[in-house]
């Protein structure tokens, strides 16, 4: 791994040594994967203004994520089923989290249990991401074993009553292979089989199980059977983001799922001017889509974020190494995101205002 010192080495890396099923998996888009494209390409349209002679001697990249601190403002978004990329899968990728001192995110429909993430990372700060199904007692149960295991907040994912149009996904009609099981399904006999991937149509299986008729009130209903801090994963507009303050959540998440749901979505980073003017500070704000480098962590902090998250690239630093892989991702970050607030005259994530990023028009990106 010593030679692979950014995130696209990784994903290079990891492209050569993952099965094409898995593969196809992890990176597809939606539809044209525009956004794709788009998500990334839009931070490089933001560019920074340093600042020069601030003493920068003596800086810190710690910051306050719903009042309890992490090392740097970049965590792991939920990722499906990360056993796919390591035997290790989510388990290794939450090590790697706590070992850095920042937040894991799991994904509901995850090759590893929420009990083998807590077992694996206990002093880690863990999340649960959640799919609000049909039948509520088996979100209900899920809820609670997150709560029992010290998930530290509920992230809602709001963008996926169906899953988006991933072409090579039907093309090669992706199965999850017969070793591995969507774990956090096993505790509910009804499912379990059918999670299995045994039968290999776990997948399919899961898509039956969502409420499409979801709709705001459910968050309250979210609220009334968890004490939790609610998240709501997928707010692309300000409308939403107001109505999200009025729900009375902990978190509005900028995300446009990875540019997997809606192509021709906007890029993440272009909303987030627009949610933030519209939140007012009501609540915290995450990003996430396209992150690739410290830089990138920079412009969402200078913009507004209180904490930014990326997906793909752990999947593939899973790949490569494992534990290790994930914490080499997290060191790449955190050292990209050190020099720019060096380089830039930013000492702490409390100076990092939008005055140091600018919109270029010109661009042809
Ligand atoms: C392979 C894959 C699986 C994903 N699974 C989930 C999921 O189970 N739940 C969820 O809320 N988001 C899921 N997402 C979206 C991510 O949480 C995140 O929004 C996205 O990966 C961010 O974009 P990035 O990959 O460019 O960093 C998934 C994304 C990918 C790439």
């Amino acid at each position: 791994m010593d030679k692979l010192v950014c995130v696209p080495d990784f994903e290079k890396e990891a492209h050569k040594l993952l099965d094409n099923n898995s593969l196809q998996y992890y990176k597809s888009g939606a539809d044209d994967e525009i956004t794709l494209q788009e998500n990334k390409n839009a931070f490089k349209r933001w560019l920074i203004k340093p600042r020069m002679l601030r003493d920068v001697s003596n800086r810190t990249t710690k910051t306050m994520v719903l009042g309890k601190p992490v090392a740097f403002p970049l965590g792991l978004s939920p990722t499906a089923m990360q056993r796919l990329a390591h035997p290790n899968g989510e388990c290794a990728n939450a090590q790697a989290a706590a070992s850095m001192g920042t937040i894991f995110i799991l994904s509901t429909i995850a090759t590893s249990s929420i009990e083998e993430v807590a077992g694996a990372a206990p002093n880690g700060r863990k999340w649960y991401q959640l799919y609000v199904y049909k039948d509520r007692s088996l979100s209900l149960s899920m809820i609670q074993r997150a709560e029992k295991c010290g998930f530290e907040a509920i992230v809602l994912t709001v963008d996926a009553p169906y899953f988006g149009k991933r072409r090579s996904n039907i093309r090669d009609a992706f199965k999850l292979p017969p070793n591995l099981r969507l774990a956090n399904f096993q505790e509910s006999s009804k499912h379990s089989d059918a999670m299995s991937g045994k039968i290999g149509s776990a997948f399919a299986y899961h898509d039956t199980l969502l409420d499409q008729s979801l709709t705001w009130k459910d968050v309250k209903w979210l609220k009334s059977v968890t004490k939790l801090p609610i998240i709501v994963k997928g707010i692309m507009t300000s409308e939403d983001a107001e109505l999200a303050c009025s729900f009375g959540v902990a978190g509005v998440f900028v995300s446009n799922h990875g540019a997997r749901q809606i192509d021709t979505v906007n890029p993440t980073i272009d909303v987030l001017p627009e949610i933030v003017k519209q939140v007012k500070g009501r609540c915290e704000i995450y990003l996430d889509g396209g992150v690739t480098t410290g830089g990138d962590v920079f412009k969402a902090i200078a913009l507004g974020a209180n904490m930014v998250f990326a997906g793909r690239p752990f999947l593939w630093g899973l790949t490569v190494g494992g534990e290790a892989g994930a914490q080499k991702i997290l060191q790449i970050f955190k050292d990209e995101l050190d020099l720019m607030m060096a380089l830039t005259g930013v000492s702490s994530m409390s100076e990092l205002t939008s005055d140091f990023v600018t919109k270029d028009w010109k661009s042809h990106l």
